[in-house]
């Protein structure tokens, strides 16, 4: 086992909860999303809290080129793969149907679904 976590979409919610719970637990945890702005009070925090390692990678989960770059780089940094990798990028838009274009609901499927299959791709070899 690597004890290496890997959390793809973090920002202010679920995401940084989640790397903050793998850092306590002792894991290094790669940090990723498409702004670093948001990436780095994170790793600030796991590092002040925690005395933990991590690391921030822009990263856009809707290319498939963007994660495989952030995953070698993972690799290319601590030497192994995460055994642990967390999809949580994602975007909701409230309304319904008729408050919701067409443009919009591609959008969302894209980063919903799309993007978790190419970070499956990924993390085949985990
Ligand atoms: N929080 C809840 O209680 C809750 C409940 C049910 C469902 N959800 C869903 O779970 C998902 C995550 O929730 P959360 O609370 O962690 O939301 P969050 O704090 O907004 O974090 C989601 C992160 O995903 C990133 N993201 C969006 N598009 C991306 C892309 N193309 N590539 C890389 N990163 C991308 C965003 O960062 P960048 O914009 O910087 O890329 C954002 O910071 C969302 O889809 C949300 O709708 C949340």
């Amino acid at each position: 086992m690597s004890r290496i976590a890997a959390v793809l979409g973090v920002g202010p919610g679920l995401g940084r909860a989640l790397a903050l719970k793998f850092a306590k637990e002792g894991m290094k945890v790669a940090l990723m999303s498409r702004s670093l702005d948001k990436l780095e009070p994170v790793e600030k925090d796991i590092k002040e809290k925690y005395n933990g390692e991590a690391f921030s990678i822009p990263t856009d989960a809707g290319s498939e080129p963007s994660v495989k770059n952030a995953y070698d780089k993972i690799v290319e940094k601590w030497g192994a793969a995460p055994e642990l990798f967390v999809f949580n990028a994602g975007s909701f838009t409230p309304g319904g149907i008729l408050e919701t274009s067409l443009e919009q609901f591609e959008k969302n499927l894209h980063i919903n679904c799309t993007s978790a299959f190419i970070a499956l791709k990924q993390v085949r070899s985990i």
